[in-house]
């Protein structure tokens, strides 16, 4: 069976299929108590229907419940698609989970950086990366933000110039350039221009960033095996890659450490950023007082930033403009909202935080495309699961070194928790949910009460989780979630777009994150009279960020 599994139906390129094929065999560990909890067990070609696996775990939740083991031979796992059960793992017990088999397939290109970390590496890197984080660095970042979307916004008025022609463009590609570089700017501080240009140091990131999706849903981790970065032309390829990117790395914390200029962590968070030369995270890594990180872990969190902060953000935008594509009503409410409230205006912090609908598409985008679609983690020590909203009242017991899948993609279009769960519906966070079924958890979306920028784990008590939740929260959630909406502003401000092909066409491909089978085409047109936020004139009235000189320039 899993001979036919693995070389068999076309569907199983479905990466997730192969994810799951793979930890029931090589990673996971059999342990996991829990007698009382409902169990699916069969073939691994089971899972080979017609439908892609996302589908068919969705389906076992629904015949289940929101705690179900998924078992194959004397292999399995958890699957958890329930809110107080997300809540009682990523925050009430967050300390005995870790992130068990992802951490395994991380760990050479990641290294310790936060994401695979140990609890114990993980505690003092947190703490140090927090602050870096603080307003006036995320003030700096949404000018940068905006000045890297208008590269992208001149790119599409040059591909639009020739009005006997319709210009069809894959937004796809052009969010994962523009994603990489405002991730480069951000981080540390390096122009990659993949909007613009092509180059060695773009295509060994990109390589990089391919093995890690390659071996996040490979069934078989061979690149453990002696000589396999030898013998294997794709190892051979990472090999190469990662210790291009390395070097890169090397240099850029090398030129940074000279013009180290050590500060107490207030006096760097209220420092004006107009006057730093080069702001971004690995600035204010190296400034910290107290702080003397070496360059092997700090080329860990700088990986590990780049890699957690490209491929998410792109997705994101991809999945909002494709739900934008395929609503009039959404179009109308979304673009009137920018031509009021920012016209050609450059977008500042505020303006962005005014943009509701444009937020809320973004938010959408992650509820019903959260990226990455399962978190995982290992039980470090025995632990008893609540029943959740439909589960057993008594709970579930689970023995230490449990494997559990945390499907976001369940929760998020879970028809306990949602009214029309399927649909693309900005309208759903502004109103009171009024699905009986949800126990009065879900208590809408008001922006005055939350004080915040998207809904989220707290306004939903863990029915929607796009940052994950507890202290494994993303640290970088207020970062995308402004550089998404400022790049959705400064794009439909100037540009209507409209899907060039079926929806059915455009497809789902799950890994690492979701993203398109076939790319995001779309036919593109200039907006009349419009230009983007601080353009004037062919050049960008705004001073530019570091490395993302002005559009036009
Ligand atoms: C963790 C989502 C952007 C850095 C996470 C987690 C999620 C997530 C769900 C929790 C993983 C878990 O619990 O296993 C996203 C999404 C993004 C995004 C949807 C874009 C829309 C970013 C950016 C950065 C970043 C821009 C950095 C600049 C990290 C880091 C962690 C993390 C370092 C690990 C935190 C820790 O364990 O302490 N992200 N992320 N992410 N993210 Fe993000």
């Amino acid at each position: 069976a899993y001979a036919w599994f693995v070389l068999g139906k076309g569907n199983l390129a479905d990466g997730l299929s192969r994810l799951l094929t793979v930890l029931s065999q090589g990673y996971l560990n059999p342990n996991t108590g829990g007698e009382n909890i409902p169990v699916t067990e069969g073939e691994l070609s089971d899972l080979a229907g017609d439908q892609p696996l996302f589908v068919n775990l969705f389906n076992f939740f629904i015949e289940c419940g929101g705690v179900y083991k998924l078992a194959f031979g004397p292999k399995c796992f958890i699957v958890v698609s329930d809110p107080v059960v997300f809540r009682h793992i990523l925050r009430e017990n967050a300390f005995n989970y870790d992130k068990g088999v992802l951490a395994e397939i991380l760990e050479p290109i990641m290294g310790k950086g936060l994401i695979p970390a140990d609890l114990e590496t993980w505690k003092p890197r947190r703490r140090a990366i927090q602050p870096a984080f603080h307003m006036a660095y995320i003030n700096s970042m949404v000018q940068m933000f905006n000045d890297c979307a208008m590269k992208t916004s001149t790119k599409l008025e040059r591909l639009t110039a020739d009005p006997s022609k319709t210009a069809v463009v894959d937004m796809e590609k052009e969010f994962y350039n523009l994603a990489l570089d405002i991730i480069g700017v951000g981080v540390f501080n390096y122009d990659f221009d993949s909007v613009n240009s092509e180059s060695p140091i773009i295509d060994a990131v990109y390589g990089l960033l391919k093995e890690c999706e390659h071996r996040s849903t490979f069934y078989l981790p061979y690149w453990n095996l002696p000589l396999a970065n030898v013998v294997v032309p794709r190892q051979r390829k990472f090999s190469a890659d990662i210790k291009f990117v390395n070097d890169e790395l090397d240099v850029l914390i090398n030129k940074a450490r000279a013009n180290r200029t050590v500060d107490d962590i207030e006096a760097l968070q209220n420092r004006n950023y107009d006057e730093v030369s080069d702001p971004s995270l690995l600035r204010f890594l190296l400034d910290m007082r107290g702080e003397d990180a070496t360059n092997l872990q700090l080329r860990d969190d700088l990986m590990t930033m780049l890699i957690a902060g490209h491929e998410t953000t792109a997705a994101v935008l991809t999945w909002a403009l494709f739900g934008f594509a395929m609503h009039p009503e959404i179009q109308e409410a979304v673009v009137s909202e920018i031509d009021e409230i920012l016209g050609d205006r450059k977008p500042t912090y505020d303006d962005l935080a005014a943009l509701e609908n444009t937020r809320l598409l973004c938010a959408e985008s992650l509820r019903l495309y959260p990226q990455p679609p399962v978190l995982i983690r290992r039980a470090l020590e025995d632990d008893v699961l609540p029943g959740g909203l439909n589960g057993d009242p008594n709970g579930y017991p689970i023995d230490k070194g449990t494997d559990l899948f945390l499907s976001v993609w369940n929760l998020h279009r879970s028809p306990y928790l949602w009214d029309n769960a399927e649909e693309f519906d900005l309208g759903r966070f502004k109103r009171p949910n009024t699905n009986e079924d949800f126990n009065g958890a879900w208590a809408g979306y008001d922006p005055e009460k939350m004080g915040q920028l998207y809904p989220n784990e707290y306004t939903s008590d863990f029915a929607y989780v796009p940052f994950g939740g507890g202290p494994r929260k993303c640290i970088g959630d207020q970062f995308a979630f402004l550089e998404a909406t400022s790049a959705l502003a400064v794009l439909l401000r100037r540009y209507h777009f409209e899907l060039a092909t079926t929806p059915e066409e455009v497809g789902r491909a799950f890994g690492a994150s979701i993203h398109t089978e076939n790319g995001l085409k779309m036919k593109i047109t200039r907006r009349e009279g419009t230009q983007p936020a601080g353009f004037s004139g062919g050049v960008s009235t705004a001073a530019a960020a570091p490395g993302c000189p002005a559009a036009a320039a």
